[in-house]
């Protein structure tokens, strides 16, 4: 079985089977790990650089401090089921860019700085609410799994409209555990799959190659 298929088939390690305590949960997730996820490397890069240029450190702590204040704002959202504010301020892209930057510059123990570099094809204001939602909900938690668990030195996030929504996040770190791995999927596989396959797309998680991991998506534009 694919990685992708058993994260679908398997049973929820919670136990929770009602639909608005996973949606809750999801929500939850989606919001609070990769903002999280963000402050904790976007400081670790403040911190390497402040003493070295301390007006590159000041506007990434400036950033960060946008970043939680959206935060706050989106978990404050949640009860309503508004969408992230930071899409509607700067838009998807823009939005995605931010993000990244708080996680890239962070130094691993090796000494390397990451790098993660954003690209987008095509029209993506076009692109429906729902569509922009999970875009920016599954790049951030793809993101915020290679920060934490990928140990790479790059990451491409590529998104594309080209009569669907693809998109890509590839990082050439230490790839995906095999399914043995204990635990081997936690909430962010399972919610990037379910934000995909609920507008009617495809998702999946695969070893990169030669290295790494990618994380792909496609999602018809007419959704929403
Ligand atoms: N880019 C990646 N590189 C290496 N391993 C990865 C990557 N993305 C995911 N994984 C592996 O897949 C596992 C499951 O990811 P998942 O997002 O479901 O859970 P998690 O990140 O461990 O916890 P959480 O539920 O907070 O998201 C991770 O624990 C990690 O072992
Ligand atoms: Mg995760």
């Amino acid at each position: 079985m694919r990685r992708d298929e058993a994260v679908t088939t398997g049973t929820d390690p919670t136990g929770d089977s009602g639909l608005d305590g996973a949606r809750l949960r999801r929500e939850l997730h989606d919001v609070i790990g990769p903002a999280l996820t963000g402050m904790a490397f976007g400081l670790r890069a403040a911190r390497n650089l402040v003493g070295r240029d301390a007006e590159s450190a000041a506007r990434l702590l400036g950033q960060l401090e946008d970043e939680l204040h959206g935060a706050l704002s989106d978990l404050r959202r949640i009860t309503d089921g508004g969408p992230p504010g930071v899409l509607a301020k700067v838009g998807l892209v823009e939005a995605i860019r931010r993000h990244a930057v708080a996680l890239s510059g962070h130094v691993s123990d090796s000494g390397t700085p990451l790098r993660i570099d954003v690209q987008a094809r095509g029209n993506l204001t076009v692109l429906t609410l729902p569509v922009k939602v999970a875009t920016y909900r599954v790049v951030c938690e793809a993101l915020s799994n290679m920060v934490r668990h990928s140990r790479a030195r790059t990451c491409h996030v590529l998104l594309r409209n080209e009569g669907e929504l693809n998109l890509e996040v590839v990082d050439d770190g230490i790839g995906v555990p095999g399914r043995d791995a204990d635990p081997w999927c936690g909430v962010g596989l399972r919610s990037m799959r379910a934000r995909v396959t609920e507008l009617g797309g495809r998702w999946s998680i695969e070893p990169g190659v030669p290295v790494g991991t990618r994380v792909s998506a496609t999602i018809p534009l007419g959704t929403g």
